[in-house]
C-alpha cells in the first residue's frame, strides 16, 4: 500500500517479509509435519512405539539450520536499519516538539506548524524534543519510529520520495488524551514546499494591527496544543476549561490552604509559570509543566486578550 515511501521503506518491508515467510515457512511445514505423524503413527496403523536412540547427523541439522536462518533475519533486519543512524549533513533540520498532548514543528526560519511540512526527494532530520513526559513520534508510511524523552534531544532522519499526506502520531501511553496525539505528514513538490516555508505572513497578521483582539492569544494556545487539557466550551478536561474563566471567582488549594481567589492577569501568569501553585478545587496538582521558558510577559498579556474574548461570548 505504501510501497517505497521513504527511503527507509524497502529495506524494512523486506526484512519484514522475510521474517514473516520464514515463520509461515515453519508454521505450514510443522502444520503438516503434526498432522502426517498424527494419522502415520496411530495407535491402530503402529501399535508398538519404536525407540529412537539419539542421531548427531540430526542434531547438527536442526542446530545449523536454525543458526543460519536466524542470521539471515538478523541480516535483513540490520540492513533496513542501518541507514536510519547515518544522518546525512545536508538535511533539512526540524525541531519537533511533543507535549500532553500535542505535536508541533519548528523550522529553521522560526516558522511553526502543527502538521509537519516536508519537501519530497531531500533529506530531513528531526530533533525530538518532549516537553513533560516521553511520547513516540510514528510515521508508519514511512517506516519510523522513535521515543521522545523528556531532557534528551534524539534525532531521526528519512526521506520522502512521493509527495502526499501520511499519518503522523504519537505510539507512546502518555496519559488521557495520548489517542488524540495525531497529526500528519505533508509531503510537498520543492517549489511548493520552498513557498510555503518563505510565507510566514500567517503570523505576522495575527500579531499586527488588523488583526481581531485575542487572535494573537488564540494562537499561541493553539500552538501550545493548551486545548488539549483546557477546553474552549465548557467541557471538563484534565484541566478548568478557558470558557468564561476570566473575572471568575475560583476556590483553589495553596500549600495546602483553600482560599478563593479572582481569574486576573496575576492568576493567570502564575498557573502559567508555576501551574502547581493554585490548585483548583476538583483537579489534580502536577498535571501541567511550566510554560515560562517559552511564554514572555508579552505573550500572557496576549493570552489574557483572548480570555476576554471568550468570556463575552456567553
Ligand atoms: Cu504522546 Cu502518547
Amino acid at each position: 500500500m505504501y510501497q517505497g515511501i521513504s527511503n527507509y521503506s524497502e529495506g524494512v518491508d523486506t526484512a519484514f517479509m522475510v521474517i514473516l515467510g520464514i515463520s509461515f515457512a515453519f508454521l505450514i511445514g510443522l502444520t503438516v509435519t503434526m498432522i502426517y505423524f498424527v494419522i502415520r503413527y496411530n495407535k491402530k496403523r503402529h501399535p508398538k512405539a519404536t525407540q529412537i536412540k539419539g542421531s548427531t547427523a540430526l542434531e547438527i541439522v536442526w542446530t545449523v539450520v536454525p543458526t543460519i536462518l536466524v542470521l539471515v533475519m538478523f541480516y535483513f533486519g540490520w540492513s533496513g536499519w542501518r541507514p536510519m543512524h547515518d544522518i546525512p549533513e545536508d538535511a533539512m533540520k526540524v525541531k519537533s516538539i511533543a507535549r500532553m498532548w500535542k505535536f508541533s514543528f519548528e523550522y529553521e526560519n522560526g516558522k511553526t506548524s502543527e502538521k509537519l511540512y516536508i519537501p519530497k526527494g531531500e533529506p530531513v532530520v528531526l530533533d525530538l524534543i518532549s516537553r513533560d513526559v516521553i511520547h513516540s513520534l510514528y510515521i508508519p508510511a514511512f517506516r519510523v519510529k522513535e521515543d521522545m524523552v523528556p531532557g534528551r534531544t534524539k534525532q531521526m532522519w528519512f526521506q520522502a520520495n512521493k509527495t502526499g499526506s501520511f499519518d503522523l502520531f504519537c505510539a507512546e501511553y502518555c496519559g488521557l488524551r495520548h489517542s488524540y496525539m495525531t497529526t500528519t505528514v505533508e509531503v510537498l513538490p520543492q517549489e511548493e514546499f520552498k513557498s510555503w516555508i518563505a510565507d510566514t505572513t500567517g503570523v505576522a497578521t495575527a500579531e499586527g494591527e488588523e488583526a481581531k483582539p485575542g487572535t494573537a492569544g488564540k494562537q499561541i494556545i493553539e500552538r501550545l496544543g493548551c486545548v488539549s487539557c483546557h477546553s474552549l466550551d465548557g467541557t471538563k478536561l484534565v484541566g478548568p476549561t478557558f470558557k468564561n474563566l476570566w473575572g471568575k471567582t475560583e476556590m483553589v488549594t495553596t500549600d495546602g490552604d483553600e482560599r478563593q481567589i479572582t481569574v486576573d492577569k496575576e492568576y493567570i501568569k502564575r498557573s502559567i509559570y508555576q501551574p502547581n501553585v493554585d490548585i483548583v478545587e476538583g483537579y489534580r496538582e502536577g498535571q501541567m509543566v511550566s510554560y515560562k521558558e517559552e511564554l514572555s510577559d508579552a505573550d500572557i498579556d496576549a493570552i489574557v486578550e483572548f480570555l476576554k474574548t471568550i468570556d463575552e461570548e456567553e
